[in-house]
């Protein structure tokens, strides 16, 4: 059988818009963005058949039927796909190619072949180091106190302010589609321009050793100070952490997690091997179950700054959940904002007694709570009192949570008593929930929150309704408030995932689509493409949609958790309650 490469595929249905042909078998009209009429596939005296010219898809909304040019031609017709395609082709007057099967295995191939271009590059870049070209970014690197050692085993490079890497790598034996595919080159118009210029370059290499991606730093405090390879077939930037490959070589007794290239490198130079980054970005859990494999003994080294705090409140989460000891290294001087200027002023000696006295998450807590209220203040000493509770109810170990007490009295001059009387408070209200709690209870809100289902539907179709815009704009939009866990229909937490992983790989195609095949996402594609939605103001729009998705889960967390507590003998009951006192608090919030 003939095979057709996605490109021939996508050249037929963009030569046959979908109006023209629909209008072939029925009588369209206009309305509004889309077109309506009577469904061909099946009997009905309304027009529910809806066709969209912006996204060249068809729906009907009485059979549910959908999809693209081709699949209206193969129903219409009859036919099977490659005669459809043949049909449309021969409807735009284009001859199909077919590709010789040697195509099939070019995917994996093609991996293979990146990870050798990023290696020539790489060394490409560390030599550029030694020339007379790369004097300013190597003494850049000695007035940054690393020495030549460091440079080679992290192979640090430098590239020249000059558009050269294709013709180097051609030189090589790279063809043209790979080292496009490689983003260290971008086609522009008919040149091909070096994405990295001028620049001192990290390369991210993953615990196999193969380099996936590079960083790229200014020599200087002009902006952006770092560009970093998008995401590809061959890095996932939230499944790697920088500096593993080297770290893991030790018996990892614990692992430091810093924010940046030059922490991470800095600490490796002064002999403080148990250092990785998470690259900028908030820790993920795959990061957290990636780092778990090599040690449970984590210690959080962000910055000091109001961005670091917050990742460290999350990444704490996030690695307690991974199954991770976590602690938080704490900076004891002001005149320094990160490890590697810690490290550089103060000495090894003094940056290891930093990570033997890292703080557990409750001392963290209680630093952060201290900072955010004025205790003199009767009204905010109040809330401190209650955020405090929440953290201290959930220490089950009782001589622990004493002496945290005990603590805590002592720094703020608060007595024991209103602190344990807070946590009992806090105690009391969970078993009286409990009680409140009947079986009908329970199930009368379980149809509530049934009855909210059309209402979460809507609103996650939104979703998919945005995102099919393809507008990177929009994307970065929702991927800051939503993730996929608060979608809650699976099939439409599917297509969103489908979405989200073709934004992060940056290979834009014209039709959006095209990048879904199955037909149930085709069907719930071309039904959303057909809600005439509103997509003016989509910031609000998004915050909109997070807080209804938001909600919904904490409720829906809530009575899971209810559940739970009520069977007899419920295991890690005040894990349970703590959880539940969290959800009670954010619930609060809306
Ligand atoms: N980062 C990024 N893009 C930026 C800024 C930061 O990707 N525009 C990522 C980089 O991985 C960087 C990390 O976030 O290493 C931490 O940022 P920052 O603390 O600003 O960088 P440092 O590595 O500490 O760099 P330097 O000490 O040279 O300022
Ligand atoms: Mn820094």
């Amino acid at each position: 059988m003939a095979i057709y490469s996605e490109e021939m595929i996508q050249e037929v249905i963009n030569s046959n818009d979908i109006v023209d042909v629909v209008s072939e078998y029925v009588q369209l009209k206009r309305a509004g963005r889309n077109y309506t009429g009577l469904c061909p596939f099946h009997r009905e005296k309304t027009p529910s058949f809806v066709v969209s010219p912006d996204k060249q898809i068809y729906h009907c909304f009485g059979c549910g039927k959908g999809g693209n040019v081709l699949s209206f031609v193969m129903d219409i017709e009859n036919l099977e796909f490659v005669d459809a395609l043949q049909h449309l082709a021969n409807r735009a007057g284009m001859e199909l190619k077919a590709v010789d099967t040697g195509y099939i295995d070019r995917n994996k191939d093609l991996r293979e072949r990146l990870y050798s271009i990023n290696l020539e590059a790489a060394n490409y870049w560390y030599t550029n180091l030694y020339k007379p070209t790369g004097k300013v970014a190597l003494d850049y690197l000695y007035n940054r106190k690393l020495d030549d050692n460091t440079i080679k085993k992290f192979g640090l490079g430098y590239c020249n302010n000059a558009t050269e890497m294709y013709n180097y790598l051609k030189s090589k034996g790279f063809t043209e589609e790979e080292i496009l595919k490689s983003s260290l080159v971008e086609k522009k118009d008919t040149r091909y321009v070096d994405k990295f210029r001028d620049r001192l370059m990290f390369p991210i290499i993953d615990v196999r050793g193969r380099i996936i991606a590079f960083g790229g730093r200014v020599l200087n405090d002009s902006k952006p100070k770092y560009i970093n390879s998008p995401e590809s077939i061959i890095y996932s930037k939230a499944r790697n952490l920088f500096g593993l490959n080297i770290a893991k070589k030790e018996k990892l007794d614990r692992i430091l997690i810093v924010e940046g290239y030059m922490d991470t490198i800095s600490l490796h130079q002064r002999k403080i091997p148990y250092v990785v980054a998470s690259l900028g970005t908030a820790l993920t859990e795959e990061q957290a179950k990636l780092l778990r494999k090599y040690s449970s003994n984590v210690v959080i080294g962000y910055d000091a700054d109001g961005a670091g705090q917050a990742a460290t409140l999350r990444g704490l989460d996030i690695l307690t959940k991974a199954g991770c000891e976590v602690k938080v290294l704490q900076l004891d001087k002001d005149d320094v904002k990160d490890p590697d200027e810690y490290i550089i002023k103060y000495g090894s000696g003094r940056f290891e007694n930093l990570v033997e006295n890292a703080i557990t998450l409750v001392e963290f807590k209680l630093q952060l709570l201290l900072k955010k209220y004025d205790i003199n203040k009767i009204d905010e000493k109040i809330k401190f009192l209650n955020e405090m509770a929440v953290v201290l109810a959930s220490i089950t170990n009782e001589i622990e949570r004493d002496v945290y007490v005990d603590n805590i009295s002592k720094t703020t001059g608060i007595g024991k008593d209103p602190i344990y009387a807070e946590i009992n408070k806090l105690k009391l209200k969970f078993t009286t929930d409990l009680k409140n709690v009947t079986d009908n209870r329970v199930l009368l809100n379980q149809k509530t929150i049934k009855k909210d289902e059309t209402v979460i539907e809507k609103t996650e179709k939104y979703i998919i309704y945005l995102l099919l815009e393809n507008n990177s704009d929009i994307y970065n939009q929702i991927k800051e408030k939503i993730s996929l866990d608060y979608i809650q229909t699976e099939k439409f937490r599917n297509i969103i995932k489908k979405l989200f992983d073709y934004y992060e790989t940056n290979n834009k195609v014209k039709d959006i689509v095209t990048i879904f095949s199955e037909e149930e996402d085709i069907n719930i594609i071309s039904s959303t493409i057909c809600l005439d939605y509103n997509t003016k103001g989509v910031e609000k729009i998004v915050n909109d949609i997070y807080k209804t998705l938001k909600k919904n889960k904490l409720e829906k967390q809530k009575y899971e958790i209810l559940n739970k507590l009520k069977e007899e003998n419920t295991e890690n009951k005040q894990e349970l309650e703590l959880e539940l006192s969290k959800i009670l608090i954010d619930l609060n919030k809306f």
